[in-house]
């Protein structure tokens, strides 16, 4: 399969180069700048776009490709696209000149063509582009021709034919370069011949394919939270490789309203997996969260405690299952690449906990994640081609620690159950309200603060119900979700009215940053 490389130079940005390649059905892999030739040779690439970044080609500590690599791509000839910092790197490397200017240039530009053949074919004579940068080349390298130029940026785009190298000073890859698309066709299907061989369909095909070879007789386990990606990763191996795969599902008593019969009810009763193993460890995690009130406590505890559970029965599968060879995990592509950020120590990042379950060394499981080339959405449409219920594919993100992290202060079984009956009646509501799918996450919160209320001719003394709706495009950002105030109405008159344990409701309209998504 034909692939194309995006080397990320800490741009927000590479994702989206790497969505826009595959969206033209072309496979596309986002790599650190800091690969190596080896690394570079395993992957064959047809061709290579430099990402964008934050830094200055001049700087001492600029991030720069290493000498083999560039002597890599140049003795295979392989096409290259630069966009932004990319351009200044690329006019740097063949020797032109990069400099800094004084005022920064932001927002859309009016690209004029100087030439609309190669990496600019079938575009008009002026294009619209998005510009976001301080630097600029100010004189091209020996054998590159300008291809286009803006009011403010006489080198907007360069290019070397004979050698297959083109560059831009604007982000093509964004939704306000109007025919960045095109730009991406050019470079993809005519620069490098690449052959888009990228399809959901296949893919399924070939990656049963590869664990019925990996696998062969031995049996899997894979832990099962409810989510979509593991959830998708459970249908993929139950169609490879049947009942030779083991899902383990933890009830850690920190689940939504009837979230254990559900999952129990999908798998077990509606797929037929006859390897399902529910493991009931309420009482074990609930004990062992008395009086705990620190947030990462809590987690530490929860996470701790769930690796416990799950290599018990791990364990116990292992002795009547000799055959146990493999752990799968539902990794995707974007908890890769953030992972990988994060050893790079260039940016933060937060690992999904079960991603990352250690089993003792002596159990030595191998690995298989199947979705590990995948974004979100393309988990989704495998999950859909493969029939995992809508209902389970559209879910809305749940944190691994459940509802500990929206039951502020100590935890109880009491206040668990009273969030529950509330946290349903929230996504009842939105559901009713057709907003379910509009926002990314909405549920309750218990706040361990008491108000005065009356309920008909009682006074009462009871807790407060915070109700979260967010809306978000990947959780990064998010916004108060500005729902009608008849809706938050229903929900809060039928939390006070039909959940014995609060009085009153607030409604939280904070974004993130600064806030969170979840309160703990
Ligand atoms: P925050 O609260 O950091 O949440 O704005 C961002 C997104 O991540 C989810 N979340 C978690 N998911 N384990 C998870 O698998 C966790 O410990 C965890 N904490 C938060 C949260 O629901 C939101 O979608």
């Amino acid at each position: 399969m034909d692939t194309i490389l995006v080397f990320d130079f800490g741009s927000q940005l590479a994702h989206l180069i790497a969505r826009r390649v595959r969206d033209l059905g072309v496979f596309s892999e986002i790599v650190p700048y800091s690969i190596n030739r080896e690394q570079l040779d395993h992957f064959h690439p047809k061709g290579i776009i430099f990402s964008g970044g934050p830094s200055s080609v001049y700087e001492n500590d600029a991030p720069l490709p290493s000498a083999d690599v560039w002597e890599y791509i140049k003795e295979h000839h392989i096409p290259l696209l630069g966009l932004c910092y990319g351009h200044h790197l690329i006019a740097q490397q063949y020797g032109g000149i990069v400099e800094s200017r004084e005022e920064k240039e932001f927002g859309k530009a009016i690209l004029n063509l100087s030439r609309r053949d190669f990496i600019f074919s079938k575009l008009n004579d002026e294009e619209t582009v998005w510009m976001s940068h301080g630097d600029q080349v100010i004189q091209l390298p020996p054998g590159f021709k300008t291809f286009g130029s803006t009011e403010t940026c006489p080198i907007a785009a360069m290019g070397n034919s004979d050698e297959k190298i083109y560059s831009f000073q604007f982000h093509a890859e964004v939704h306000h370069t109007m025919h960045g698309e095109q730009m991406f066709k050019n470079f993809l299907f005519q620069i490098c011949q690449a052959v888009p061989s990228w399809k959901l369909g296949d893919w399924i095909d070939q990656s049963i394919e590869k664990i019925r070879s990996t696998v062969k007789n031995k049996h899997v386990i894979l832990g099962l939270s409810g989510g979509v990606d593991s959830s998708v990763v459970a249908m993929l191996l139950h169609r490879a490789i049947r009942d030779q795969v083991h899902l383990i599902f933890v009830n850690n008593g920190l689940l939504r309203k009837n979230e254990v019969e559900q999952v129990c009810g999908w798998f077990q009763d509606k797929l037929k997996f006859s390897n399902f193993h529910m493991v009931d460890a309420e009482d074990l995690f609930l004990d062992r969260l008395v009086d705990i009130i620190d947030p990462e406590e809590k987690r530490k505890i929860i996470g701790h405690t769930f690796i416990e559970v799950f290599e018990q029965k791990a364990r116990q599968l292992e002795s009547n299952f000799p055959n146990i060879e493999f752990l799968s995990q539902g990794t995707i592509y974007p908890d890769r690449v953030e992972s990988q950020k994060g050893t790079g120590g260039k940016t933060s990042s937060k690992i999904k906990s079960h991603h990352n379950l250690t089993l003792p060394e002596n159990m030595a499981l191998k690995i298989i994640e199947p979705l590990k080339d995948l974004y979100k959405d393309e988990v989704r449409k495998v999950g859909k081609a493969l029939g995992l219920p809508e209902e389970l594919i559209h879910r809305h993100p749940f944190p691994g620690p459940g509802l500990a992290v929206r039951c502020i202060g100590a935890i109880t079984r009491k206040k668990l159950e009273i969030l529950r009956e509330a946290d349903a009646i929230v996504i009842e509501e939105i559901t009713k309200a057709g907003l379910y799918h509009q926002v990314w996450q909405a549920f309750a919160v218990y706040l361990p603060v008491k108000s005065v209320g009356v309920m008909g001719d009682f006074r009462t003394f009871e807790n407060i119900c915070a109700v979260r709706i967010v809306e978000s495009i990947d959780a990064m950002t998010a916004n108060f979700a500005k729902i009608d105030w008849n809706v938050l109405e229903n929900i809060s008159s039928r939390i006070i009215n039909e959940v014995r344990g609060f009085n009153r409701v607030v409604y939280d309209i904070s974004n993130k940053p600064p806030s969170t998504i979840e309160f703990e």
